[in-house]
């Protein structure tokens, strides 16, 4: 499964990246804005030093909500770096647009999906990704992670290339379960990440191990 980091904070994503197991970086208009990245100028020159840190796909969403405006964004946002994902709402005219740039050729991440129907359409046109949101359903007590099986079986009774990626990622946990129902991409917050290392018992034994080689030196 490769690990996505979800963040627009350039430390975070260092510190991700020199732990040597991040394969990209996903981030969404929300998450520029937390880092205080406002205006056109400074969200792509963002997007351009997100790039320079790592060497995978780095998702990057378009602001319009029409065909003609995602286009152009997505061309816009294309064209900074190979390494960019165009990343396109759940909307009618964004699966309009994940097929015209699937036939382009340019990456595409259909975001802020919640249903299997939605995943089979953005399979249908050609996403790269498809990103199912699975804390936000938790949020509304409805299960995320029975998404991610649906949309597993129903891409692979048909083989479509589309990759899942696990999004709205809270916990380790999520981590974890995301790799046992086959998504083929998590991301999720660098705490997250970290607490896959996490065990008391690898912290005892470490301590213990240290302790024993001063009693012999
Ligand atoms: C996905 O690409 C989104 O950026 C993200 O995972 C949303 O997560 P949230 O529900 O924690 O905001």
């Amino acid at each position: 499964m490769k690990f996505f980091i979800d963040t627009a904070n350039l430390d975070q994503i260092k510190e991700a990246q020199a732990l040597g197991i991040l394969d990209g970086v996903t981030t969404n208009p929300s998450l520029m804005a937390k880092e205080g990245i406002t205006g056109a100028d400074n969200i792509l020159n963002h997007y351009k030093a997100i790039c320079n840190i790592v060497e995978g796909d780095v998702s990057a969403e378009v602001i319009a909500t029409d065909f003609d405006g995602m286009i152009a964004q997505g061309e816009e946002l294309a064209a900074l770096n190979p390494q960019i994902v165009v990343k396109l709402p759940m909307i009618a005219d964004g699966v309009k647009a994940c097929k015209y740039f699937s036939d382009k050729g340019i990456k595409t991440n259909m975001t802020l999906v919640f249903s299997a129907g939605q995943a089979l359409l953005a399979a249908k046109a050609g996403a790269t990704y498809v990103s199912p949101f699975i804390g936000r359903l938790d949020d509304i007590s409805t299960d995320g992670l029975n998404l991610i099986s649906e949309i597993r079986l129903i891409y692979d009774n048909y083989g479509f290339e589309t990759q899942i990626l696990a999004a709205s990622v809270r916990h380790t946990m999520h981590i974890i379960d995301c790799a046992k129902l086959r998504s083929d991409v998590m991301t999720g917050p660098l705490s997250a990440i970290k607490g896959l290392l996490k065990h008391p018992l690898t912290d005892n034994g470490l301590a213990k191990f240290l302790a024993d080689y001063k009693k012999g030196n």
